[in-house]
Formats: structure tokens, sequence, C-alpha cells
């Protein structure tokens, strides 16, 4: 069925079969690798994107409900020139990404959260991330990334 949707800011139009999820979509007829196949089931978030502002499982998610949503990917968060936003460079200078398979679902969790609540406690990003798995980073790191760059983006608010 043909379907057209917003992907990273931008109209498409796209047949696709009934069956495909969101993950396939991206990664093999759009070429966006960003969201990454992890377990396949729902289970992990390493395929995480941004559907109307909340965080979705992409491998679970039918292309075909798509039509007339708003998708943000991994590949849509960075700014001009795919310069990392300030949510990854946090993730950088906070020590927040090892393998890093785990982080572009991560990312899109976060990002979906600050969206939501600019000012999340702790707890809140803990229970944002609930459905994201890491094996690395033992998730401090990623929390302290996410806290940080609430602060940041609520102090260039106030100085705007
Ligand atoms: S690959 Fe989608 S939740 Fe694991
Ligand atoms: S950084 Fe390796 S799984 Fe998260």
């Amino acid at each position: 069925m043909e379907i057209t949707f917003i992907l990273n800011s931008s109209p498409i139009t796209i047949d696709v079969p009934s069956n495909m999820v969101l993950l396939t979509l991206l990664r093999d007829k759009l070429s966006l690798t960003g969201a990454k196949p992890g377990c396949e089931v729902g289970s992990c978030g390493a395929c995480t994107v941004i559907i109307d502002g909340e965080a979705q499982k992409s491998c679970t998610y039918a292309a075909k409900r798509l039509n007339g949503r708003s998708v943000t990917t991994i590949e849509g968060v960075a700014v001009a020139n795919g310069r990392a936003n300030d949510l990854q460079q946090a993730f950088l200078e906070n020590g927040a990404v090892q393998c890093g398979y785990c982080i572009p679902g991560v990312i899109m969790a976060g990002e979906a959260l600050l969206r939501r609540n600019p000012a999340p406690s702790r707890l809140e990003i803990r229970q944002a991330l609930s459905g994201n798995l890491c094996r690395c980073t033992g998730y401090v790191q990623i929390v302290d990334a996410i806290e940080a760059t609430a602060q940041q983006r609520a102090l260039q608010k106030e100085g705007a």
C-alpha cells in the first residue's frame, strides 16, 4: 500500500508491503541504518525512533501505520552537516557510549523524554529508558548525559 508521512522533517510517499515493519523500511528501503536491529521482538530498544513525539520500537511497528504521521530517526537528530546535537555531545562528554550499539535507541528515548518533559528527575529518566537495554554502561553515565542536556537546554532557554 502507498503511505505518505513526514520523515526527519521531509514528506515522503512510498509503497510498503502490508507486513513490513518500520525498522525494515528504514534500513532496507530508505538506507537509514541508525536504528539498530537487536532482539526484533520489542524488548531491547535498539531500534527506537520517535513517532508523533513518542519513543516507539520500530521493529514491531507496522510501516503501514505511518500514514499521516511524523517520524524522527537518529539521522534526523543530528544538527547541520551531520554534527552531533547537544544530547549526542553530552553522551560523548559523559562517557555514556561504549560499544555504542544501543546508543541510537537510547538517544531517541532521551530526546522523546526531553521534548515532553524538559526537566526530568533522574528517576523519570530511568523510567523513560526502561525499554532500552544497555549491556555496557550501567546506565549511570547515560542518565548523567540526559540530565546535563536538560540543564543546558534550560539555561539556553533562560538566556534566549
Ligand atoms: S530490535 Fe526493536 S526492541 Fe529490540
Ligand atoms: S553502549 Fe554497549 S550496549 Fe549500550
